[in-house]
């Protein structure tokens, strides 16, 4: 038997020191599927047959884990019986075991399996009791958690605890226009609320001041710009969000100089998804760059920022990923850096003001997310809109 807690991943150190209390809370959007950790690849969270990790989504703590079969789990961390995390205790690749009593469960539907106290005397069968489980799907490297809303019990999970795909909404993947591309994600926490991360993600006045630098652009370089955007209409009123409408990138980005014609679209998808997608043709040949970037409540106050890309663009030049993943994470440091700097100011929960047209896109997002929570009101896009900004 495998003691769980040697096999979790250390915690992270505090991002600045002293400085990354979080800010206020915002609502939480349950009932969808976010993204808890990397499966694959370096690092502690990877899940090997045997191995667990712990991750808290929504608030929620959670022990996941890879049965020796392959099969993906995600408990709640807390035993059923008396409260202890169940990852103080032991997992031998098939169940888990508490270390208070000794109960003994299928991880994947939580069934128990065994009570080690009880004697012919009793009547009471271990099977009738559970532990919380969560619908999990692998994608993309990451496994994708199904957060039900309180009291919804055992929501999107079939009996043998595998994810009814049948009852969910589907698990986002990241979008890929042919079979052969290269990949590479980063991770970052953010001392803020969920949505001031995702409308940080959106916000496209903060670029030239946020992310200056001789390779990207600099703040002399902000001109007018004008944008179309049109609905995303989720007959499931669940996923529903707003398309920068195709469009060629924008002049002032050395990067995109070398692709030839980009087109780039960009959708936002409630609670928490952006993708960015760029297809771009050279002398009649296809090349494409892919993003998934999700901001996911890990509490009420707290987020995480995950981007996850992949390319086919320059896929024989070597360093290419490397350089990828060093440019995209100072790009995802500066965005954190401002939010660390943001939190310290939203400690005191000021009021905000969101401005047209640079903060439209915000507001759409608060709209649709107040939609989804409360069932009531219209898509805030009635149809194709333009906006403008200068940045
Ligand atoms: S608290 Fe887990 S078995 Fe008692
Ligand atoms: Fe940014």
């Amino acid at each position: 038997m495998k003691p769980i807690r040697a096999a979790a991943p250390t915690p992270e150190p505090p991002l600045v020191q002293g400085e990354n209390r979080p800010g206020p809370p915002a609502e939480l959007i349950f009932g969808d599927w976010y993204p808890a950790l990397r499966t694959d690849g370096s690092g502690p969270a990877r899940l090997r047959p045997g191995g667990t990790a712990l991750a808290t989504l929504l608030g929620i703590p959670m022990l996941l884990g890879r049965k020796n079969s392959g099969a993906l789990f995600a408990m709640r961390d807390l035993c059923p019986h008396r409260g202890i995390p169940l990852s103080a205790g032991w997992f031998d690749g098939e169940t888990v075991q508490c270390k208070y009593h000794g109960w003994r469960f299928e991880p994947c539907g939580g069934q128990c399996q065994e009570i080690p106290s009880l004697t012919s005397f009793d009547g009471l069968a271990p099977t009738k009791i559970y532990a919380n489980t969560f619908p999990v799907a692998e994608r993309d490297g990451y496994a994708w958690v199904y957060v039900p809303a309180a009291g919804a019990g055992r929501a999107g999970l079939l009996p043998d605890g595998s994810p009814d795909v049948a009852a969910l909404p589907p698990v986002p993947e990241l979008p890929k226009f042919g079979p052969r591309f290269r990949s590479a994600h980063l991770q970052a926490e953010l001392p803020c609320n969920v949505d001031h991360g995702i409308i940080g993600l959106m916000d496209p006045a903060h670029g030239p001041f946020v992310h200056q630098a001789w390779w990207w652009r600099s703040a002399a370089s902000i001109h007018e710009k004008t944008k179309k955007f049109e609905p995303i209409v989720d007959p499931r009123k669940l996923n529903d969000g707003f398309r920068m409408s195709p469009h060629a990138p924008s002049s002032n980005s050395a990067p995109y100089k070398l692709l030839g014609r980009p087109v780039t679209t960009i959708d936002f998808q409630l609670p928490n998804r952006r993708f960015e997608t760029i297809v771009a043709e050279k002398n009649g040949k296809k090349s494409w760059f892919s993003s998934l970037t999700t901001v996911t409540p890990i509490t009420a106050s707290t987020c995480r920022i995950d981007v996850l890309a992949a390319w086919d663009i320059f896929y024989h030049v070597p360093l290419v990923p490397q350089i990828a993943r060093y440019f995209g994470a100072r790009f995802v440091a500066q965005d954190q850096q401002t939010m660390i700097e943001q939190a310290r100011g939203l400690r005191s929960n000021p009021a905000l003001m969101l401005i047209d047209d640079a903060d439209k896109p915000a507001k759409w997002y608060f709209a649709l997310k107040q939609r989804r929570l409360t069932g009531q009101g219209e898509h805030p896009l009635q149809g194709p809109v333009e906006l403008h900004w200068r940045s």
